[in-house]
C-alpha cells in the first residue's frame, strides 16, 4: 500500500492522506481593503478533500507587513467574512486549512507598507521586488528594526493568529521561508545585528521563537506549523552554514512539539524546471533533529513524493504548481491520472480563468 495515501496524525488532526496543498500567493483579493474574494473560497473549496490538508497562501499580518498588491492579508474586521467563506468551503469537503502568516520585511515597497519604510533585521543591499499598482517594482530601501519595535511585530502575528482562529481555520503556519522577515532574522546574510537578535544562531532564532510562541499562545502547539527554506535564494537570502543554522531551528521547534515542520527544497529554477539531478536534501539532514511530521515541498511529482515518504525523510509532501491546475490532485496522483499542465501566466493575479476553471476527473474506484 502507498504510504502517500495512508493516514497520518498531524498535531491535533488525523489526515487521511499526505498530499498537501502548498501555500500559493495568487493575488486575488478585492481592492481596496484586501478583501478575500469569493473566487478564493471557490479555489480552496475545489482543492479540499476528505481528510486532506491545505495551507492557505501567505497572509500578511498587518498593512506594513504587505509585499504584493492583491495578496492575502488579515488585519481588519472587514476581511473576516471573506476568510470565513474560505474556511467553510474547505470544511464542507471534509478538509483542513492552516493559514500561512507572513511579514514581508525588506521585500516590500512604501506603497504597500502604508508609506513607511520596509523593515528588516539589518540594512543589507537588496535588489528584490515588490508588487504595486505599477506592477513589479524594485523594493524600497529598508531600515533596521529598533529592538524596542520587535514586540509590536510579534504582537501583530498574535493578533492575526487570533483572527484566523475567529474565522474558523484549523491552524496557522508561520512563514519562516523564502527570504521574508522571519527568514531575514534567521540567516546570517541578512542579519548583521549585534544585539540579542543577531550574531549566534541562538540569537538569530529569537524572532522566530517569539513569533512561534505568540502563535502557540492562541492555538496551542498542536495547531501551529512552521515553514523554512534552508538554502533557498528567493529574496536575496543566504547563510554561511545552512545545515547548522536550520538543524538548530529544527531542534528548537521540536522542543515546542509543533504540529509540523514544512521544508522547502531549493531545487526549482525560475523557469519552473528542476535543477539537474538535484535530490531533496534539507529534509534528510533535518530529519534527525525534528521528531514530529515533516512536510517536504519543491519540485515533487508522484514518484518523488512516494520516494521521500517511503525513505522517512518526510511524512507528507506539499504540491504547489500541479495543485494549481489539478483541483483533484490527490485523487489523480493516487490513480495515475494524467495531470493538467499549470498556467504560469495566471499565477499572480487575474480572474477565475485558469484559476477556478480547471477540470476534475470523475471519481474512479481503485482497482
Ligand atoms: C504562484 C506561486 C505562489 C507562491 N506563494 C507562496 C506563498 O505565499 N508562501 C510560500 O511559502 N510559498 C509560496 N510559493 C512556493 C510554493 O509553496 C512551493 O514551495 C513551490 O511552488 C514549489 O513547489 P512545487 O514545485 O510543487 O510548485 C508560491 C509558489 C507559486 C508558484
Amino acid at each position: 500500500m502507498s504510504r502517500l495515501f495512508s493516514p497520518i496524525k498531524v498535531g491535533r488532526y488525523t489526515l487521511s492522506h499526505r498530499v498537501v496543498l502548498a501555500p500559493m500567493t495568487r493575488l486575488r483579493t478585492i481592492q481596496p481593503g484586501d478583501i478575500p474574494s469569493p473566487m478564493m473560497a471557490t479555489f480552496y473549496g475545489q482543492r479540499a478533500s476528505e481528510g486532506g490538508l491545505e495551507i492557505i497562501e501567505g497572509t500578511s499580518v498587518s498593512i506594513s507587513a504587505r509585499s504584493y498588491l492583491g495578496a492575502a492579508s488579515f488585519y481588519h474586521d472587514g476581511q473576516i467574512e471573506g476568510w470565513k467563506a474560505v474556511a467553510d468551503a474547505v470544511h464542507a469537503k471534509g478538509g483542513r486549512a492552516f493559514m500561512q502568516l507572513i511579514h514581508g520585511g525588506r521585500q516590500s515597497h512604501v506603497e504597500m507598507t502604508g508609506g513607511v519604510d520596509p523593515v528588516a533585521p539589518s540594512v543589507v543591499p537588496f535588489e528584490g521586488v515588490a508588487l504595486t499598482k505599477d506592477g513589479f517594482v524594485p523594493a524600497s530601501p529598508h531600515r533596521a528594526l529598533g529592538i524596542e519595535e520587535i514586540p509590536g511585530i510579534i504582537e501583530e502575528f498574535r493578533v492575526a493568529a487570533q483572527r484566523a482562529l475567529d474565522a474558523g481555520f484549523d491552524g496557522v503556519e508561520l512563514h519562516g521561508a523564502n527570504g521574508y522577515l522571519v527568514d531575514q532574522f534567521i540567516q546570517d546574510g541578512t542579519n548583521r545585528r549585534t544585539d540579542a537578535y543577531g550574531g549566534p544562531i541562538e540569537n538569530r532564532a529569537r524572532f522566530l521563537k517569539e513569533a512561534v510562541e505568540a502563535l502557540i499562545s492562541v492555538w496551542g502547539a498542536d495547531r501551529v506549523g512552521v515553514r523554512i527554506s534552508p538554502s533557498g535564494q528567493w529574496g536575496g537570502i543566504s547563510d554561511s552554514d545552512p545545515e547548522a543554522t536550520f538543524s538548530y531551528v529544527a531542534r528548537l521547534l521540536d522542543g515546542y512539539k509543533i504540529a509540523y515542520l514544512h521544508v522547502v527544497e531549493p531545487r526549482i529554477k525560475g523557469d519552473d524546471t528542476l535543477h539537474e539531478g538535484q535530490e531533496p536534501v534539507a529534509a534528510h539532514y533535518l530529519r534527525p533533529h525534528f521528531t514530529g511530521p515533516i512536510i517536504a515541498a519543491g519540485g515533487f511529482d508522484k514518484a518523488g513524493a512516494e520516494a521521500i515518504v517511503a525513505s522517512g525523510d518526510a511524512d507528507l509532501v506539499a504540491f504547489g504548481r500541479h495543485f494549481s491546475s489539478n483541483p483533484d490532485l490527490p485523487h489523480r496522483l493516487q490513480h495515475d491520472i494524467p495531470l493538467t499542465p499549470y498556467v504560469r501566466a495566471a499565477f499572480w493575479g487575474g480572474t477565475e480563468k485558469d484559476y477556478t476553471d480547471f477540470p476534475r476527473t470523475e471519481l474512479v474506484e481503485p482497482a
